[in-house]
């Protein structure tokens, strides 16, 4: 090839030469611009070039030498920022603490609930959230027009979206529903925990809510007495509120017990002697509870003259506002971390 193709032919290459590290620059530079390049051969070639073509051919090879060194030192600058960059990270440096999650109030409170009673022989059940009237409401002793029906304010679910028929698909509004479920399928002795999300239809404010969670115990076996149930009680009262804690139980109703009770703790605001949480009461109200209707033993399969039991049911959200005086409901659902934090260290 003449001289000044071969130079405009290495001219045009010039703007393309790459290279992927350090070697392989030095490794150009030597092809081109040592003493055994290419660049340094066509310079040797060029002291035969007729006079006529000297000045046209040396500023040809001069600027084929000036381009190949640009294009080197440019490649060479750009490794050389990226050294600097990763010898700028110090990796000896602490990382940025990791922010870890909190407990969320309500998992901390059923928590120590079950295990207060695991303490006392309750093993947890759990069932669905999506029931059927039978083990909500009809096992339960609930007549079918009873007005407790109303008084829980269901969600029924429609079965036919739109179309608003009679169901008896619905959102569970106790784990009562539970219980049903274990006591047709086991014998006793049976003594449960049912915790678990119930719904009920509400308007929400900040003391009422569309969903809540509960914890319901019950325990069957033979000879089982009202007065087992206000000991467990006790118990529970004072592991949960501490030593001091007095409980009452006032006369109450629900369909599937008999007797039935409300039971109130002395008021752990004010110690009992009176405050505007408890009205002034030195009382506050936390559960129902009572023996289990001989119908409920009976529609669940369990002979009522061989076994009796009781129950009881609690509000989760009722007993973190006592322990933690959460005034508004809302804040258990709304996910806000500045509530949420407020928790990291129980
Ligand atoms: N199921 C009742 C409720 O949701 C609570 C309860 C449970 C009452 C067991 C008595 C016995 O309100």
């Amino acid at each position: 090839m003449a001289l000044k193709e071969h130079i405009q032919e290495l001219l045009k290459q010039v703007p393309g030469l790459q290279a992927a590290n350090a070697e392989e620059l030095e490794a150009l530079r030597i092809k081109y611009l040592s003493k055994k390049g290419e660049i340094t051969a066509l310079f040797n070639e060029f002291r035969d070039v007729p006079n006529d073509q000297k000045r046209e051919l040396g500023q040809l090879l001069n600027q084929l030498r000036q381009e190949t060194e640009g294009r080197i030192n440019c490649l060479r600058e750009q490794f050389e920022e990226k050294k600097a960059e990763t010898d700028r990270l110090d990796l000896t440096r602490t990382p940025d603490p990791i922010e870890l999650g909190t407990r969320h109030p309500l998992s901390l409170v059923r928590e120590e609930i079950e295990d207060i009673f695991s303490r006392i022989g309750f093993t947890i059940a759990q069932g669905p959230e999506v029931e059927d009237d039978k083990h909500v409401y009809g096992m339960l002793n609930f007549a079918p027009e009873h007005p407790a029906r109303d008084m829980q304010d269901t969600f029924f679910i429609e079965k036919e979206i739109g179309v608003q028929k009679p169901t008896d698909v619905l959102l569970r509004s106790h784990t009562s529903s539970v219980q049903t479920r274990v006591m047709t399928s086991q014998k006793p002795p049976i003594r449960v925990l049912c915790p678990g999300r119930v719904y009920r239809n509400e308007a929400i404010s900040a003391r009422a809510h569309c969903f809540f969670h509960q914890v319901e115990g019950l325990y069957i076996d033979k000879n089982v007495s009202f007065a087992d149930l206000r000991e467990a009680l006790l118990y529970f009262s004072k592991e949960m509120f501490g030593a001091d804690t007095k409980i009452r139980l006032r006369p109450s109703y629900f369909p599937f017990t008999e007797p039935s009770a409300e039971m109130d703790i002395s008021c752990n605001i004010c110690g009992g002697t009176g405050c505007s949480f408890c009205k002034g009461t030195g009382w506050v109200e936390i559960l129902g509870c009572g023996m289990v209707d001989p119908n409920v033993l009976e529609a669940c399969g369990i002979d009522s003259k061989e076994y009796s039991g009781y129950a009881f049911g609690m509000g989760v959200e009722r007993i973190t506002n006592l322990k933690y005086r959460v005034k508004d409901l809302r804040l258990f659902s709304e996910n806000d971390v500045r509530f949420l934090k407020q928790f990291e260290s129980c």
